[in-house]
């Protein structure tokens, strides 16, 4: 497995790929893997003939230097997890080179950027739609993939790969889940015993969202059901329900006509979990 710590490298590199006439996929992600990510790794490995994964916690999708700080890191065990899964090639850009010494230019979908998480978490989006164009721009694979658990991102940088006319083919891949249904997540490692036991709730109440089986299912039915096993657990602090249109993400209310996206957020012991579901009419 190659490690690149230069654009130039990882530029070399990939140039060796496309010489052979390789598909290359891509796997952006902050580091400090677990299933999640190796999940997404096959899923290049199933379309493309060489992959690449990029490690860099991006500054700029974070709201609070402290949570920068807090991001958990650990390289080595990354590059295992990497090596064993097979994987071709590591990016590990420096930030000087990501973001160059007066970098100034953003990269922003204006209005899904702005709603829903992104109206509790102002900027995120424009630093990861900014950061994303970036490492596309560095590695030009054919395809990148990206988790479905993080359904407004996903939906994000769908839009802006097709605003941008970037030729890669943005593929979302399922939510991989802890034995109890939790949603795998760097976050889960700082719960405690206790709040990690109950935050299984945020999977049991998009289970009961999804087979909850009135006609006809309404916006408001599906939200009621949710938010009541949520308020079950005591535990658990309800942060965010959206229900919205699954492809614009536009807030929907009344009868379900189309399929919907339910983002769901909740705070155990201080730390935010997020779980997402389609469901359909
Ligand atoms: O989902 C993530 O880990 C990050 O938001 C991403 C896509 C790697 C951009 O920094």
């Amino acid at each position: 497995m190659k490690i690149c710590r230069t654009i130039a490298d990882c530029r070399a590199e990939v140039a060796s790929y496309r010489a052979a006439g390789e598909r290359v996929g891509l796997v952006p992600t902050m580091g400090f893997l677990h299933e999640g990510h190796m999940a997404l790794v096959t899923a290049a490995q199933e379309d493309c003939d060489r992959v690449v994964v990029t490690i860099f916690v991006n500054p700029t999708q974070f709201g609070e230097a402290a949570d920068l700080e807090a991001y958990p890191r650990d390289e080595d065990r990354d590059f295992a997890m990497l090596r064993t899964a097979g994987v071709d090639c590591v990016l590990v850009p420096p930030v000087e080179e990501v973001y160059p010494q007066g970098d100034e230019t953003i990269v922003e979908t204006t209005r899904m950027a702005n709603m829903l998480h992104g109206l509790v978490r102002p900027g995120h989006f424009r630093g990861v739609t900014t950061v994303v164009a970036r490492l596309f721009n560095f590695v030009q694979p054919d395809v990148a993939c990206f988790g479905e658990k993080d359904y407004q991102q996903l939906k994000i940088v769908r839009r802006m790969t097709r605003d941008l006319a970037f030729p890669i083919e943005v593929r979302g891949v399922p939510t991989v889940r802890e034995a109890d249904g939790l949603a795998m997540s760097s976050r889960n490692v700082r719960l405690g015993p206790e709040d990690r036991a109950a935050a299984r709730v945020l999977c049991d109440a998009l289970d009961h969202a999804e087979s909850w089986a009135a006609t006809p299912r309404t916006v408001e039915g599906l939200r009621a059901t949710i938010t009541d096993v949520i308020k079950g657990q005591p535990r658990a602090t309800l942060k965010g329900l959206d229900i919205v249109e699954a492809e614009t993400l536009d807030e929907i209310t009344g009868p379900l006509t189309s399929p919907a996206a339910i983002m769901l957020s909740a705070e155990f012991g201080g730390i935010l979990l997020i779980d997402q579901r389609v469901v359909f009419p």
